[in-house]
């Protein structure tokens, strides 16, 4: 038995060392937390003002100057390694960037560049240290994050960024079908919220759209790797990622800064005057099945019937490569055109363009191809000394090499045959089939390393641009100089391919290119199923398109900057068609041209599209961004089409103001939805913009 006054005491006691155990955790806890946050605070330090960078975790956030995230990134995600250093003094810059190294695996460097008052940006740049860590650097995509634009055109044909889901792929242009990404890139990216990414062209980019496999939030992800085709001439040794982020106050700001300006410069009268024959004239595109269909008799008919329809204008003949015998000869083929001048002389009378289409191919049957081959003209087989040409196929091509237009040579040779050729037929202008960077041979080597196969065109377009009239080219990554114009992928025909219309135009006016000529109103090639890959190839029989697709088509095309036929509305000898086709085209000189022409002028100053989302009109309005098939023209005249089969109603919405309807004529109020509205299968939905104080 214990004595009483411990018996007593025990409880108390008992008491007393809970207490004292209870505040030594507190006090543990209490340095633990403040160590944790001392910590947190240390290592999220705050760089040049509004970029917070948790240099552990690599978690980067950056503000714009009213105090709001704009951006989010996870950088270096392929380091694997926490322990950061600032770098040695022999690595670091003395122009005041911030450098860092995660040792023997990866460098950063970071800098800010103001460039306004109200826009900042700041230059990054990874360095890798050793093979393998391919710098990878990935931005928050999810709904909280804004909506994001840019880059080009994706399979998924969404103008939205977000809705996509790619694997990681080399950044240069494909077919959406197999490639990831279109034929038209820029390396921009831009986001609601008021932040830009804009890549250096000399990092070997791969780029992903996907879920984080931790959070599940989609992610923008950028990455500098080597390898053996997109990527192979080597500018550094190990890849390096350099990119800068710019941000602003908003959106509609920030784009009008990175947009490119002046693309007047050094435009001439006659060429603004091609610009506006283009906008007010169609596009006549003459197809065939093969080159044996494709004959002076039948070029001179389709000419003769467009005039004989009576309402459509003359405009340009574009004519396809079987101009030519063989694919590369640079001259007419006699056989299939035995009189082609004085035909050319009476398209000409009556009131047409005519236009060539040249490809930088030559075919091994062209009477060329040995020439070139001796005169070391083509792109040559690597790792082979120069005098192997390196072959590949395109379109109906099974074999043809490539003319290297790095090469001093090959330009004055290719330029002396264009000129012969103009001066013998005096049509007006190329068309440029450049084919897409999966075109070129896979083992390619040119006189002068390309850092990407898409550099090619840039070389090839550069190089004829100012001794030969350019129509259009139809594969870019630089904006041609103006009036060059620049032609949309080819759309299948069918209802799907019509949905991948206005989802290309808009991305593509947004990255730069203003000046779009549109595929063929019902498609450009027919359905691949069962037939192999048939989008490349212009020998493929076009059978007349769907007819009620053909009229959706026409009336969405009637809106666009260029309006383009392979199949005239004649050939449906449908009256109803006929009488539709000359509605839309009374519509399209009465309301659409004016506003075009009036927008070109914005285009050629400040590099705004001419056809735009409806985001560009209010981009604070969330209900614009959501809305991806509808576009305006400038500010002026929203459309509506309808892109589903055998569909009479849509839901429009509207920006606000006040709109006209273009089918009532009833005056519309703004910022709000039109459920279920009715559109006749000769009609398309279009309202045009009011001045604010118009009354009800
Ligand atoms: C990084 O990109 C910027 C912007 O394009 C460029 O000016 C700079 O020279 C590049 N730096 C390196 C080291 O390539
Ligand atoms: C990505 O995440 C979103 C939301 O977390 C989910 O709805 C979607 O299905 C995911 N996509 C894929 C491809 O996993
Ligand atoms: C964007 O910011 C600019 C200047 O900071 C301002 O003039 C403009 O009204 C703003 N636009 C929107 C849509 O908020
Ligand atoms: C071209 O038109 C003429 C006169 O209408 C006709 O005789 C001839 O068969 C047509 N040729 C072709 C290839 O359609
Ligand atoms: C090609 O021309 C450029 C400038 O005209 C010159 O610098 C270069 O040496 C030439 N290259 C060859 C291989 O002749
Ligand atoms: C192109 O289409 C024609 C006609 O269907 C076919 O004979 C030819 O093999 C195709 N060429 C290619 C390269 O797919």
């Amino acid at each position: 038995m214990l004595p009483a006054t411990l018996r007593k005491n025990q409880p108390t006691e008992y008491k007393v060392r809970i207490f004292v155990g209870f505040l030594f955790l507190v006090v543990v806890f209490l340095v633990g937390l403040a160590y944790v946050l001392y910590h947190q605070k240390l290592l999220q330090r705050a760089y040049f003002e509004k970029i917070k960078f948790n240099k552990a975790k690599r978690e980067m956030k950056i503000f714009n100057i009213a105090g709001d995230i704009v951006i989010r990134g996870n950088l270096g995600t392929t380091i694997g390694y926490d322990k950061v250093h600032p770098c040695l003094p022999s690595d670091t810059r003395q122009d005041g960037s911030i450098c860092f190294e995660w040792m023997e695996r990866s460098r950063l460097y970071m800098q800010l560049y103001e460039l306004d008052s109200e826009i900042q940006c700041y230059n990054l740049q990874w360095m890798g240290l050793s093979t393998g860590v391919d710098p990878t650097d990935c931005f928050d995509m999810s709904p909280a994050s804004g909506y994001w634009y840019g880059g080009g055109q994706l399979a998924e044909s969404t103008f939205q960024l977000g809705k996509a889901n790619h694997d990681f792929a080399p950044f240069v242009t494909g077919k959406i079908e197999t490639n990831r990404w279109g034929n038209i890139l820029k390396r921009y990216f831009i986001n609601s919220r008021g932040a830009a990414i804009v890549i250096d062209n000399s990092t070997p980019l791969y780029v992903s759209i996907r879920n984080n496999t931790v959070n599940n939030k989609k992610e923008l992800c950028l990455k500098a790797k080597y390898d053996d085709f997109t990527f192979v001439n080597r500018i550094t040794p190990l890849p390096q990622l350099n990119y800068s982020i710019c941000t602003a106050t908003n959106m509609t700001k920030l784009h009008s800064f990175m947009a490119e300006k002046k693309l007047w410069d050094g435009l001439r009268p006659e060429e603004s005057n091609i610009i506006h024959s283009l906008l007010t004239e169609p596009l006549w595109e003459i197809t065939a099945a093969t080159k044996h269909d494709f004959f002076e008799e039948a070029v001179s008919n389709y000419t003769y019937d467009v005039i004989g329809l009576g309402f459509l204008k003359q405009g340009h003949v574009l004519l396809n490569e079987f101009w030519q015998e063989h694919i590369g000869d640079f001259t007419v083929d006699e056989e299939r055109f035995p009189k082609f001048q004085e035909t050319i002389e009476i398209m000409h009378r009556r009131g047409f363009r005519i236009v060539f289409t040249i490809q930088p191919f030559i075919s091994t049957e062209s009477k060329n191809f040995a020439e070139a081959v001796k005169k070391r003209l083509l792109v040559s087989e690597r790792f082979s000394d120069r005098r192997i040409p390196a072959l590949t196929r395109y379109k109906s091509l099974q074999s043809a090499g490539v003319l290297d237009m790095t090469n001093n040579n090959t330009v004055p040779w290719l330029v002396d045959k264009l000129k012969t050729l103009l001066s013998t037929f005096k049509f007006d202008a190329y068309y440029l089939d450049l084919g897409v960077a999966y075109n070129m041979p896979h083992y390619y080597q040119c006189e002068k390393p390309l850092i990407n196969p898409d550099q090619y065109k840039t070389y090839f377009i550069n190089s004829l641009q100012n001794t030969v009239n350019i129509f259009g080219v139809n594969s870019a990554i630089e904006r041609p100089k103006t009036p060059t114009f620049v032609s949309l992928p080819m759309f299948e025909s069918s209802w799907n391919g019509l949905r991948k219309v206005i989802p290309t135009v808009l991305t593509y006016g947004l990255v730069g290119y203003p000046f779009l000529i549109p595929g063929a109103v019902g498609g450009d090639y027919q359905s691949t199923e069962g037939i192999g890959d048939t989008s490349f190839n212009s020998s493929f029989i076009m059978k007349l398109p769907d007819k009620d697709l053909y009229i959706r088509w026409l009336q969405l095309a009637t809106f666009l900057p260029v309006i383009h036929f392979t199949h005239s509305p004649n050939n449906y000898g449908d009256d109803s068609l006929l009488e539709m086709a000359k509605e839309m085209t009374l519509l399209r000189q009465q309301t659409v041209t004016p506003a075009l022409k009036k927008y070109v002028g914005v285009a050629l100053e400040y590099g705004m599209p001419l056809v735009r989302p409806l985001w560009m009109l209010d981009a604070n309005d969330a209900s614009c961004h959501a809305v991806t098939d509808e576009f305006s023209i400038g500010d002026d005249i929203i459309v509506a089409p309808i892109l589903h089969a055998g569909v009479k109603e849509r839901d429009v919405y509207l920006p606000a103001g006040v709109w006209k309807d273009g089918i009532d004529k009833s005056l519309r109020k703004g910022s709000r939805w039109i459920h279920d509205y009715r559109v006749e299968q000769d009609q398309i939905a279009y309202f045009i913009k009011m001045p604010d104080d118009t009354r009800f």
